[in-house]
């Protein structure tokens, strides 16, 4: 069984021959992609990354994941930013209970550092960790980057005067390039258990890789399945996959499509707030993928029903530059039935004997059609349940549109030049040695 994708609800907008006169251009950058001959080929190891995870990978993410739990952790802390962070946050939202940090749970609970550099955060959080068992891994590909260093040279000092060193450095697992950066070189004088995140792969293409494997695991998920349903889609969209069969093509040509006839937003939709981190995810996979050379469709998400209260004003009547492309989950995973009420003092008796999710695909339903005669083209993504398999199956599909999606408007959908700017700016702001001049220049500006 796949997920699926319905564009009949662009076709107000966009005709049909229109999205299928992409099929030679996106033919040809879906073998660019595999084959890894198009722009930013050093960066399209994720291609076939699902069918190439060993059995040995699998069972050493599996293994020390085990062993984190078996010290009977709390809190596994992820330090990370960007795409060392949203993969496994994402991920582990979408399959954990609403409720888990309150309820009494086998595995521990996955909290994150080093993806902001708020100071309330940082406290609140070694507040919490004094009085918790823990355990983290501290992820960067560079090694380098700011607020992931930044947190875990508190974190590094809190667990190591918690535990003792020995037992700290046990309880510590750097994820890093094979040799360069700085977390590299600490992991290795502290001997902490190392994964590599691979050369080939970037930040946002790396759930699969032991940045989101190895916490999902953790977190108590089925890898294995979630590989699997990568796996499958990997087949399902392949080099020689013809556009009228690949999903990933034709998601791509459709929003290119709408993009070019004046759609400058695509909505990530949602009807089920275990998705809301997997829309971020895909926001930070669309937009540092596309967003360069003053062009790309900009990515932007809602959690329905609750945003329907709030953003859905604008959607229904506001600028008409938006689409939305709809996750929909087919069956929920629990039952609650509305009951009778004989008094029928709400009036709502009419909807007695019915599942919840009976009146959430309702609204579902009614949204689409609303949004639709308002002005706003509707692609619809179904996922037959919310588990590890279809939600593997929606990271590559994801992945493989946005690289032809970025080939076909033209830019290199695996760098991100754009992110250097602050960087500069806030060194400079700070006195790093090394930007002196720049130190200077920026003053005046003040
Ligand atoms: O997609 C990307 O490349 C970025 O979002 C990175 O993941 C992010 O900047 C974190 O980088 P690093 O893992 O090197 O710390």
């Amino acid at each position: 069984e796949r997920i699926s994708l319905n564009f009949d609800k662009t076709f107000d907008f966009i005709s049909k021959d229109s999205i299928f006169s992409y099929k030679e251009a996106i033919e040809n950058h879906n073998r660019a992609l595999f084959n890894k001959t198009g722009k930013g080929n050093d960066f399209l190891g994720w291609t076939n990354l699902p069918t190439s995870i060993s059995e040995a990978e699998l069972a050493d993410y599996e293994a020390t994941a085990a062993k984190l739990v078996s010290k009977d952790i709390d809190i596994f802390v992820v330090i990370g930013i960007g795409g060392s962070y949203l993969g496994s946050k994402a991920v582990v939202d979408a399959l954990s209970d609403s409720f888990a940090h309150l309820k009494t749970r086998k595995n521990p609970f996955i909290l994150f550092a080093g993806q902001n550099i708020s100071e309330d955060y940082l406290f609140e959080l070694r507040e919490l960790l004094k009085t918790k068992e823990y355990a983290m891994a501290v992820i960067s590909k560079s090694g380098t980057t700011t607020e992931p260093a930044l947190a875990f040279r508190l974190l590094k000092q809190d667990i190591e005067d918690k535990y003792g060193k020995a037992e700290a450095n046990e309880r510590i697992v750097a994820i890093t390039d094979a040799s360069k950066g700085a977390l590299r070189s600490l992991a290795t004088i502290e001997g902490y258990k190392t994964f590599v995140i691979p050369d080939d792969v970037g930040g946002r293409y790396s759930v699969l890789t032991p940045v989101g494997l190895l916490a999902i695991a953790v977190a108590g998920f089925d890898i294995r399945a979630l590989v699997q349903g990568a796996v499958d889609m990997e087949k399902a969209t392949g080099v020689d996959v013809p556009f009228e069969e690949n999903l990933s093509a034709q998601y791509a040509a459709v929003r290119n499509e709408l993009y070019k006839s004046g759609k400058k937003v695509e909505i990530l939709v949602n009807y089920n707030p275990k998705l809301h981190f997997f829309a971020e995810w895909w926001k930070q996979l669309y937009g540092e993928s596309e967003g360069k050379e003053s062009k790309g469709i900009f990515p932007a998400a809602v959690d329905f029903s609750s945003d329907l209260h709030s953003m859905g004003q604008y959607i229904q009547e506001g600028e008409r530059t938006l689409f939305e492309t709809v996750l929909s989950v087919a069956s929920p995973d629990r039952e609650v039935r509305i009951p009778t009420d004989t008094a029928d003092l709400d009036g709502l008796n009419f909807l007695a004997g019915k599942r919840v999710d009976e009146v959430n695909k309702m609204a579902e339903l009614g949204t689409m059609l609303a949004h639709v005669d308002g002005g706003v083209p509707n692609i619809q993504i179904v996922l037959p349940k919310l588990n590890e398999y279809f939600l593997g199956q929606l990271i590559q599909f994801f992945e493989v549109a946005c690289g032809l999606s970025g080939y076909t408007l033209g830019v290199n959908p695996f760098d991100q030049p754009g992110v250097e700017a602050y960087k500069k700016n806030m060194f400079a702001l700070l006195e790093k040695p090394g930007y002196e001049e720049a130190t200077k220049a920026i003053k005046k500006r003040l």
